[in-house]
């Protein structure tokens, strides 16, 4: 008979965000510069979105370009050589190519030789599931560290004719590196992530793909580019942001009070105060950079972290929530332990 213990399931560590970063591209696209573009006031984007300006990237700068400048800063943050980066996720839907991933761009430009890279595609809620993929890897000691980046090019797949959508996205990355938590301090408590498949067609970019490849008979019609029936899309992203925001919370063994800073998906000034209002947070208490750089996908949340991070906002032990939703339609939280 051997005496190594039975075999039961694995001992999981607590794994903590070590470092953060962000890039934003250069180039401001304020809502007076949309007036010239298309039918729409800087009054109506304002007061519908609370979106002020975006930033747009340069012809040749890409999703991977972006994501890696962001990722060497939260590499530098975290103390880490990109030669010992282990687990490189990368969040898009606005890759560089269909394929390889993004994440594989990404690890060429940092020269993360050693590590594995692969995207994932959840839209808005791409960081987050990052985040968890990542959290678990750790966790098991599968891996010793991740690098998750949420990064968007989302001006290549806008229709600049339509209003309705191109006032409201804009391009930038943000990236986080994930280890072991040592001290028992800082540590990601919870997370939720969830999908509902059904609604799949409320947002949707639906041409460019094998369902709808753009030929010469179709290229006038812009199917390669963002569409959204915004209203129901509003109703979704509120339900499902509360009802994630709960569900993280009741896991991290908290409640509304114990959470510092709620750092929500930035696509709708309205969406976030709806949410902040159905879970009794005060305006004090939400990160808000919307106006600055609208929707940008999978990037909001982890600009969003890195901002409040650099800024001086998160404390030792303080409780971050963190909750996204976007197409899929998908949704995701995460309750942090800074
Ligand atoms: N400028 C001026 N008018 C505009 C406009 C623009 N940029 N975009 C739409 N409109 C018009 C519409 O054509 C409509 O006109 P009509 O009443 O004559 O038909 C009117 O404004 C109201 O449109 P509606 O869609 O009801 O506006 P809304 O208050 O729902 O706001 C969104 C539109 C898109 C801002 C809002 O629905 C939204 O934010 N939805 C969620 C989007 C989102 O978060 N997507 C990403 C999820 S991750």
């Amino acid at each position: 008979m051997s005496d190594s213990p039975a075999a039961g399931p694995p001992t999981l560590r607590a794994v903590r965000v070590a470092g953060t970063g962000s890039y934003l591209p250069e180039k401001v696209l304020t809502n007076h510069d949309l007036e010239r573009m298309v039918e729409t006031s800087d009054e109506w984007i304002a007061t519908r979105t609370g979106i002020r300006e975006r930033r747009v990237a340069a012809e040749g700068e890409l999703t991977s370009h972006m994501a890696a400048k962001a990722a060497e800063k939260a590499l530098e943050q975290a103390g880490l050589a990109p030669e010992d980066v282990q687990l490189i996720i990368v969040g898009t839907i606005t890759p560089d190519t269909i394929t390889p991933a993004t994440a594989c761009y990404v690890q060429q430009h940092l020269g993360a030789t050693r590590s594995v890279a692969f995207d994932v595609s959840a839209a808005c809620s791409g960081f987050l599931y990052a985040l968890e993929l990542a959290r678990h890897s750790i966790a098991t000691g599968a891996f010793q560290n991740a690098l998750i980046i949420g990064a968007e090019k989302l001006s290549a797949f806008v229709n600049w004719t339509d209003r309705n959508t191109c006032v409201l996205f804009g391009d930038g990355a943000g990236a986080a590196v994930l280890l072991p938590s040592e001290n028992g301090h800082g540590k990601v408590l919870s997370s939720h992530l969830g999908t509902d498949g059904a609604q799949a067609e409320l947002l949707n970019i639906p041409g460019g793909g094998a369902a709808c490849p753009i030929t010469i008979d179709n290229v006038d019609q812009k199917l390669a580019t963002l569409a959204m029936q915004g209203r129901e899309v509003f109703k979704h992203a509120v339900n499902a942001m509360r009802r994630a925001a709960e569900v993280a919370i009741e896991k991290a063994g908290l409640t509304t009070d114990d959470i510092n800073l709620v750092i929500p998906h930035q696509a709708n000034l309205r969406i976030i105060d709806a949410i902040a209002e159905r879970l009794g947070v005060g305006k004090d208490r939400v990160f808000v950079n919307l106006d600055k750089y609208g929707n940008t996908s999978a990037a909001a949340v982890a600009i969003a972290l890195d901002e409040a991070n650099r800024s001086g906002r998160l404390h030792s032990g303080d409780h971050l929530l963190l909750v996204a939703f976007g197409a899929g339609l998908t949704w995701a939280s995460a309750v942090i332990e800074w």
